[in-house]
């Protein structure tokens, strides 16, 4: 069956993605959300990348290790591909098949704003890469969590204790604020996808806006397509 094929079918799942910069809830609100999905008797299952399938998992642990940068922002752009192809293979497309739903813990979007419009990676390289990873599996929807850079920073600070930040945490707020502009661009170009939420409140606030995005724009759809 097509992708576009599988969009129309009622038992197919649905394919719900969060993104956003350093600290801004995306696990917090995906469990919520989650919890959610499964009491009202949607098979729901929680992923994330880079990782999400074994294979993935050893390359996100080399890209996060930093071992990535060392190579330069196409070689880096390329692991992130290389994860994400087998997570879509191994992972989501089965899943969606079995008419399960998949909430991701970052998908495509963060190869955009990450490498694209910070590692200057050029937008053909990364369509190129997408064409062979994702093909054309769209969410229904990406949830980008927005919150200002010195509170995301301060609560990724605060969930990493005595850690060391990661490859991406140790960027300065330079880094990050441009990471939150090219999130906002993204939510801008593409509005039927996409819902900015402001973050910046408590958790059972932003899991209410999260739900009603859900409802308006997935779930009405899903009873029309079930009802037809
Ligand atoms: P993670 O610890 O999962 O971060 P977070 O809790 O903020 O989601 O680390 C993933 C990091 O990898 C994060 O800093 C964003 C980065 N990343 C990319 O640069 N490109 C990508 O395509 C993906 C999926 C993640």
């Amino acid at each position: 069956m097509t992708e576009a094929a599988q969009k129309d079918n009622p038992l197919r799942g649905r394919f719900i993605t969060f993104e956003g910069g350093e600290g801004s809830g995306k696990s917090t609100q995906i469990k919520i959300l989650a919890d959610r999905l499964n009491a009202a008797k949607l098979r729901a299952i929680v992923t994330r990348e880079p990782g999400g399938s074994p294979g993935a998992e050893i390359i996100r642990h080399l890209v996060l290790s930093g071992m990535g940068k060392l190579l330069g922002a196409d070689a880096e752009t390329l692991l992130f591909a290389a994860a994400r192809d087998d997570h879509v293979h191994a992972v989501i497309k089965p899943a969606l098949e079995q008419g399960i739903w998949v909430l991701c813990d970052r998908f495509a979007d963060s190869t955009r704003a990450y490498q694209g419009r910070l590692g200057d990676v050029l937008p053909g390289v990364l369509n190129a890469m997408e064409r062979v990873t994702i093909g054309d599996l769209k969410p229904d929807l990406t949830v980008i969590l927005d919150i200002p850079v010195e509170m995301g920073m301060q609560r990724a600070a605060t969930r990493r204790g005595s850690g060391a930040p990661d490859r991406f945490e140790a960027e300065d707020v330079a880094f990050h604020q441009k990471l939150r502009e090219a999130y906002r661009e993204i939510a801008t170009s593409d509005p039927e996808r996409c819902v900015l939420i402001d973050a910046n409140a408590d958790a059972d606030t932003v899991a209410a806006k999260v739900w009603t995005a859900l409802r308006d724009r997935v779930l009405t759809k899903t009873k029309e397509v079930t009802r037809a």
